[in-house]
């Protein structure tokens, strides 16, 4: 098989190359952005058309956190839809046989009953802070489901939960909760500070998937012979963020406090996606959030030490 990854460098992209190189049999196509521009239609055309991969898989996008999203709303679904429609009629011109694309759980209502099932995708408003990047990544499962309608092609979706993991973002302001915590305790306890304050009352509840089974999960789906337009991949488990924080904070060995500042906005009491659609199919998370925090400090760490770390 010889497998396209798109965005191999970013944290899903790079797990993604640790699992396949793993497998025998899958040669690896792989361009950083230098080398390949996804927002650039004819690029990704000649790209697709040269060097005809069998599959691909769409792990590139433009992301970012809330305040990204929120300001420049024009350059997130301009980009994401630029990705999604080159990479998807680039691999159908190309005869490419199979590709998997990757979406969030954004996608879902603002309101989705929880934990949130495939079915409740376009049945109410979308979370107004992410709604350009929402609706960047719904145009791509639907493109691949249009496509696998109308010429039968295997094109197919798969929408992670909040990932962490190796090549995660510590960046203060753009990184998302569990990264951040894991700079926030590390940062204390380095400089002997004694309290922690994180923003909220810690009560909302998240789900959290370690980025290598999401890796895992996408191999299982590339192996069906029919696979569901779209599937859900998770833990299929939530904790409160204050349960979090203080998995995180035994995890680094801060000693210290963690304290709550109620004045600021807590989000969405739960969000949860359900798994019930995969877990049928057969596939299971393996990696534990305790297991996964310590290897991803582990790496944070390593990621440290020799300069890499993207903060
Ligand atoms: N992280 C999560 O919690 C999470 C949760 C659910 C779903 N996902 C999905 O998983 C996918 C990957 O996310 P991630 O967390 O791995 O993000 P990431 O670490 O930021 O990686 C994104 C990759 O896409 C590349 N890219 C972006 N625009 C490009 C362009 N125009 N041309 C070439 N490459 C481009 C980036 O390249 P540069 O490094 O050069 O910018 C980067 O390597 C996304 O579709 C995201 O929606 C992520």
């Amino acid at each position: 098989m010889k497998l396209f990854i798109a965005g191999h460098k970013g944290m899903v992209g790079s797990a993604l190359v640790r699992r396949f190189r793993a497998e025998k049999g899958v040669e690896l196509l792989l361009r950083d952005r230098n080398q390949l521009d996804l927002a650039n239609q004819k690029q990704v055309f000649d790209f697709y058309e040269k060097e005809k991969p069998d599959t691909a898989i769409i792990a590139a996008a433009k992301v970012g956190g809330i305040l990204a999203n929120n300001t420049y709303p024009a350059e997130f679904l301009l980009q994401n839809l630029a990705i999604a429609t080159h990479c998807i009629e680039g691999a159908h011109r190309a005869c490419v046989k199979r590709l998997l694309f990757l979406g969030s759980s954004c996608i879902y209502p603002k309101l989705a009953p929880q934990p949130m099932p495939e079915d409740s995708l376009l049945t109410g408003p979308l979370e107004p802070t992410n709604e350009a990047y929402a609706i960047a990544k719904i145009a791509g499962l639907k493109m691949c489901e249009y496509y696998r309608k109308q010429y039968g092609v295997l094109f197919h979706s798969a929408m992670p939960t909040n990932l962490y993991g190796p090549g995660d973002n510590y960046h203060l302001q753009n990184s998302h909760v569990l990264p951040a915590l894991i700079r926030k305790f590390h940062e204390a306890k380095a400089s002997g500070n004694s309290k922690v304050v994180l923003w909220g009352t810690g009560t909302p509840k998240r789900e959290f998937l370690y980025v290598d089974d999401l890796a895992d999960a996408c191999a299982f789906l590339l192996g069906l012979d029919n696979p569901p337009d779209l599937v859900n991949v998770g833990l299929g488990e939530d904790v409160s963020i204050n349960e979090l924080a203080l998995g995180v904070a035994g995890m680094v060995g801060y000693p210290g406090e963690v304290s709550w500042d109620t004045t600021k906005p807590d989000g969405t009491p739960r969000k949860l996606m359900d798994v019930s659609r995969l877990t049928a199919l057969g596939w299971k998370a393996k990696v534990s959030l305790q297991e996964g925090i310590r290897l991803t400090y582990q790496s944070y760490l390593e990621e440290m030490s020799s300069g890499k770390l993207r903060q």
